[in-house]
């Protein structure tokens, strides 16, 4: 296994070297290289550097291409313009790269120089309650964040906060108090996800109806809230057992998601209520919190309401009981305290940004947070319907995540059915085809706008062949594969001393870009970054499919072997991607 240098970083590096011999006094300088159209690639920085030092930058680039000269690297390189250079490499090059890669498992993408530890605090849905496409984007893009951060090299811990706790379990603890067999099962584990969730909506409209019209339960509820979070052990068995059949349903929600999620991950709100009381007095002791009506706040000089008064951060309130924001502060503690996190990444709702500002400069005032670590919120935008307005049913209620899953997964098994005739696929194949297929589209639609943007739920669109979806990128990888099956006895070979057609040198170059492409989608945390580069990666290859035949009409041996090697290569880089981002991609569709 070795790390493989791309042809990009290998170009920037010679010229940065020619330009440093020929211009000793200008220090280390930036080539400002990028791909190109005319060239494969181009380099824009001698423009810049002979303005700094009063040069000519068509001279300057002269002397860069004479430095240039000789070496297996560099097919043409030529100044154009007022002084920019147009760089070709050679065929020979593209080619042995991509064999080193083609060589090692992780297609020489090198791992990260320093990776240090990330908390990812992702798919955090909330008891008793059903989950809806918010809590579907934060499990979706924060699952890729794992894996590609894990790709890294990064150490990666899972945190799935969920909302377990607070003043509405109250109500619901003191209901199944009263009623103690509304959720009982002859045997726990026969109880669906659907069930599961179903009887936790039968409890909550019951006990909400008592709790709107006794003044006495009201009371009791109350008084169960005060129970629950001073630890009153038979409360506290109570609440465990709707946090129990709540995970039931989330799980069975993953399971459809084909998604992962470990329960010692699964660190609730719950679990940092321990800390609450201490993170309040440290606060208070310093000052960063204040008194303020009886509440404990945290102000800030930019944050103001509609009213032009300052909106604290409440971390506990008059009556005494401890929010959302004690929780988060005290996880921070718990992450970085404990945990030893260099990143705290928080895949949560864009409208839960002022919250988060809040929370992470209270945290930076009380030194919890300091300039070793790094807080970020990967805030994502709101999901809307085909209206453009936020994603409602027709009666005006959140759309149900699983609803929404099996009406994927039912489109995409028309798709595949239509598509797959003549394949001979069995009918359970088909099903688990279309399966893979309506989650991948669900989870590739997700991904592949910035996370920051609205985005319009489309399932005509999302399993679309057209465009740039996850199916069209499955069955590019699927031609990837049954291109094998049809090249009789010929095996893929790099052949580095063939000349390339132009379809060839474009998805070869593509294919070495794969390590730069994952680099940036991590540090920047934005995976429509591997998105966008595999939609690109599967249309190459189509135009390359199209253009340079592998058995009809038969070219040379070598010529066949060296396509067929840039196939394979190019469906391991498709495999790998879209594995990161939680996609199957089918070996035949
Ligand atoms: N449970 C919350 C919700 O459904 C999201 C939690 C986000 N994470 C956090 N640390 N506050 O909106």
């Amino acid at each position: 296994m070795a790390p493989v240098t791309s042809l990009a970083s290998t170009v920037d590096q010679r010229i940065a070297d020619a330009l440093s011999a020929a211009l000793p006094e200008a220090g280390s300088a930036d080539p400002l290289l990028r791909r190109s159209d005319r060239a494969d690639f181009q380099a824009n920085g001698m423009l810049a550097l002979a303005k700094k030092l009063k040069g000519n930058p068509r001279e300057l680039a002269a002397k860069v291409v004479d430095a240039l000269a000789g070496g297996d690297l560099f097919k043409e390189v030529e100044v154009s313009g007022p002084g920019f250079l147009n760089i070709t490499v050679t065929d020979r090059a593209i080619v042995e790269t991509l064999a080193a890669r083609a060589a090692d498992d992780r297609l020489g993408v090198p791992f990260a120089a320093e990776p240090g530890t990330t908390v990812i605090d992702y798919a955090q849905p909330n008891v008793a309650k059903e989950m809806h496409v918010g809590h579907l984007r934060s499990a979706v893009i924060g699952a890729a964040m794992v894996e590609i951060l894990e790709f890294t090299g990064e150490n990666v811990i899972r945190r799935h906060h969920i909302g377990d706790w607070g003043t509405q379990f109250g109500m619901l603890i003191q209901y199944l108090t009263e009623h103690p067999h509304e959720l009982d099962h002859s045997r726990a584990d026969e109880v669906s996800g659907e069930e599961a969730m179903s009887n936790l909506n039968r409890l909550y409209k019951a006990a909400r109806t008592v709790f709107d019209s006794d003044e006495e339960f009201k009371t009791r509820a109350r008084d169960r809230v005060v129970a629950l979070q001073a630890g009153d052990a038979d409360t506290l068995a109570q609440w465990q057992r709707f946090v129990d059949e709540s995970k039931i349903y989330f799980h069975s929600v993953f399971d459809k998601l084909d998604m992962e999620i470990r329960d010692e991950d699964v660190v609730g709100e719950s679990g940092y209520n321990d800390m609450l009381e201490e993170t309040c007095r440290i606060l208070e002791e310093t000052g960063v919190a204040v008194r303020s009506d009886g509440a404990l706040c945290v102000f800030f000089d930019d944050v103001k309401g509609p009213d032009g008064n300052p909106t604290p951060l409440i971390v506990k309130k008059t009556n005494g009981g401890y929010g959302y924001a004690a929780t988060d502060l005290s996880a921070i503690r718990d992450r970085v305290g404990n945990l030893k996190a260099n990143t705290l990444l928080y895949v949560v709702d864009a409208r839960q940004s002022l919250h988060f500002k809040m929370v992470f400069e209270t945290a930076r005032r009380a030194g919890w947070l300091n300039e070793d670590v790094k807080a970020v919120q990967l805030a994502f935008g709101t999901v809307l319907g085909k209206d453009g307005k936020p994603f409602k049913t027709r009666e005006g209620e959140t759309v149900r995540l699983v609803d929404l899953l099996d009406e994927a997964v039912e489109r995409a098994s028309a798709v595949v059915r239509e598509k797959s005739e003549g394949l001979g696929l069995t009918e359970d194949e088909i099903v688990e085809r279309a399966t893979e297929v309506g989650i991948g589209a669900v989870k590739y639609a997700d991904l592949s706008t910035s996370a920051a943007r609205d985005y319009k739920f489309d399932l005509d669109q999302m399993v679309s062949l057209q465009g740039d979806t996850s199916v069209y990128i499955q069955y590019a990888y699927a031609r990837t594969r049954s291109i094998f099956g049809r090249a009789g006895d010929r095996t893929p070979v790099a052949h580095p001393e063939l000349a390339l057609a132009p379809a060839e040198r474009a998805l070869g170059l593509h294919l070495d870009q794969f390590g730069e492409v994952l680099a940036e989608a991590a540090s920047g945390y934005e995976p429509h970054k591997l998105t966008a580069y595999l939609y690109q990666l599967s249309s190459l290859f189509s135009t390359f499919y199209t253009e340079c035949p592998v058995v009809k009409p038969a070219p040379p041996q070598e010529v066949a072997e060296n396509r067929l090697f840039l196939c394979d290569l190019t469906g391991r880089t498709l495999r790998q991607g879209m594995a990161l981002l939680g996609i199957h991609t089918p070996e035949r569709l």
